[in-house]
């Protein structure tokens, strides 16, 4: 990937990675009631399956693509880890924030071999769909990165569960106080079916398979013994530069009240609406988002721009991404919401996750 040195559409394709995620810690002016919120939860594992919002290392370890991508080489890491960790941010994801409210270590990636893996396994790739390769190809969808969809990555979970555990029973005594999060996935399905030229028409028309792609991980996870599993939904999608760049119009009414792309935004609720919220806990990453948003705003943060990106009202161009050559970064990434146009800043990822922390902490009923 890349590159965003390419000017072809179609490789260009390959920077956009993907979506999302979600909860705690002390976002600077929140209040911090609790360091550890979700130590009650007295969680001792987490398994996380996702996308580049939860990737803490493993598309950068997969070649030749991965290993390749911006996501590499800094400015991403910059500023927590000062050195590129594969984490699609400056600094620490949600997935980070989560692990640390549960008072646990960070989630290493499972690609690297040599990580202790007591405290569980994040099996998230940059650029995975839900939706494996194969499927996406008879829509004429092409996956660009990688092809570690949410089923190749259940399928590393089980040969997981399979070197720790003896048998099923002995799983399920040791993922008795684990958490799961199945998602953010999906987001990258549509991306690709969007920028590849599809309609918001069919991006609709996929979300069935879409979702069911995602709640068959949640039966698998269920049926390695998972019992407390969190399924996040989607961005508001229409309020990330990336889409705001590719849709930008002079429509007013397009927009709503906070300038996000209404239909966009209502593409992602619809998508959100269909997860299933019945026995696990919906991560509402959407409304997270929009309170960051309110936030950002109230504090002065810069809401429209990518931190890492030129061009544009945006400060995003496709063809000219961050960790390209000669692609700026601010001065103040803690005073931005979004990263490089597509993902956010740790900042941004804090924020959001103090919110989700606090709205998952009674759903995941860690008071029994
Ligand atoms: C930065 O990370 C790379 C691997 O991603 C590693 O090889 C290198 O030693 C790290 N550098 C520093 C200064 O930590
Ligand atoms: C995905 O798999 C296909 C066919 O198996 C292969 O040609 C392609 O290089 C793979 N893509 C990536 C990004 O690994
Ligand atoms: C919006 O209008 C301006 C002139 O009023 C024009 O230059 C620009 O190209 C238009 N942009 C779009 C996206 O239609
Ligand atoms: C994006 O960058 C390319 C080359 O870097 C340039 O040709 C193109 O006009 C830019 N697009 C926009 C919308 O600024």
């Amino acid at each position: 990937m890349a590159a965003s040195t390419s000017s072809s559409f179609k490789n260009s394709v390959m920077f956009i990675l993907v979506f999302l995620i979600s909860f705690l810690s002390f976002a600077p002016h929140l209040r911090v009631i609790h360091s550890h919120p979700l130590k009650i939860c007295t969680f001792d594992q987490i398994y996380q399956l996702g996308d580049s919002i939860s990737d803490t290392g493993n598309l950068i370890r997969e070649f030749p693509v991965g290993a390749s991508t911006a996501f590499a080489r800094l400015p991403y890491g910059e500023t927590f880890f000062k050195n590129a960790t594969g984490r699609c941010s400056n600094g620490l994801l949600m997935i980070d924030y989560i692990a640390m409210a549960a008072g646990l270590p960070l989630l290493p990636p499972y690609k690297n071999v040599d990580a202790d893996f007591r405290h569980g396994v994040n099996f998230a790739v940059a650029g995975s769909t839900a939706l494996p390769m194969e499927v996406l190809a008879t829509k004429h969808i092409f996956s660009p990165v990688t092809n570690s969809s949410l089923n190749v990555q259940l399928d590393w979970m089980s040969t997981h569960f399979t070197s720790i555990c003896r048998d099923h029973r002995e799983c399920v005594e040791k993922l008795r106080s684990a958490l799961f999060m199945v998602g953010e996935v999906g987001g990258n399905d549509y991306n690709y079916a969007i920028f590849q030229g599809k309609t918001i028409e069919e991006l609709t028309s996929m979300v069935p398979e879409v979702v069911n792609a995602i709640v068959d991980g949640v039966r698998k996870a269920t049926s390695f013994g998972a019992t407390r599993i969190v399924v996040p939904g989607n961005f508001p999608i229409g309020c990330l530069p990336i889409y705001k760049t590719a849709f930008q119009t002079n429509i007013s009414t397009a927009y709503d009240e906070n300038q996000c792309l209404k239909q966009l935004n209502e593409f992602a609720k619809y998508h959100n609406a269909q997860l299933p919220n019945a026995v696990i806990v919906y991560g509402d990453y959407y409304n997270a988002y929009q309170f960051l948003l309110k936030f950002a705003k109230s504090y002065g943060f810069d809401t429209e721009r990518a931190c890492c990106g030129i061009g544009g009202k945006y400060s995003f161009n496709m063809t000219t991404m961050c960790g390209g050559p000669g692609v700026p970064v601010c001065e103040d990434p803690h005073r931005y919401m979004s990263w490089d146009g597509v993902h956010l800043t740790q900042e941004g990822y804090k924020i959001m996750a103090g919110w989700l922390v606090h709205d998952m902490f009674n759903k995941l009923l860690c008071h029994f």
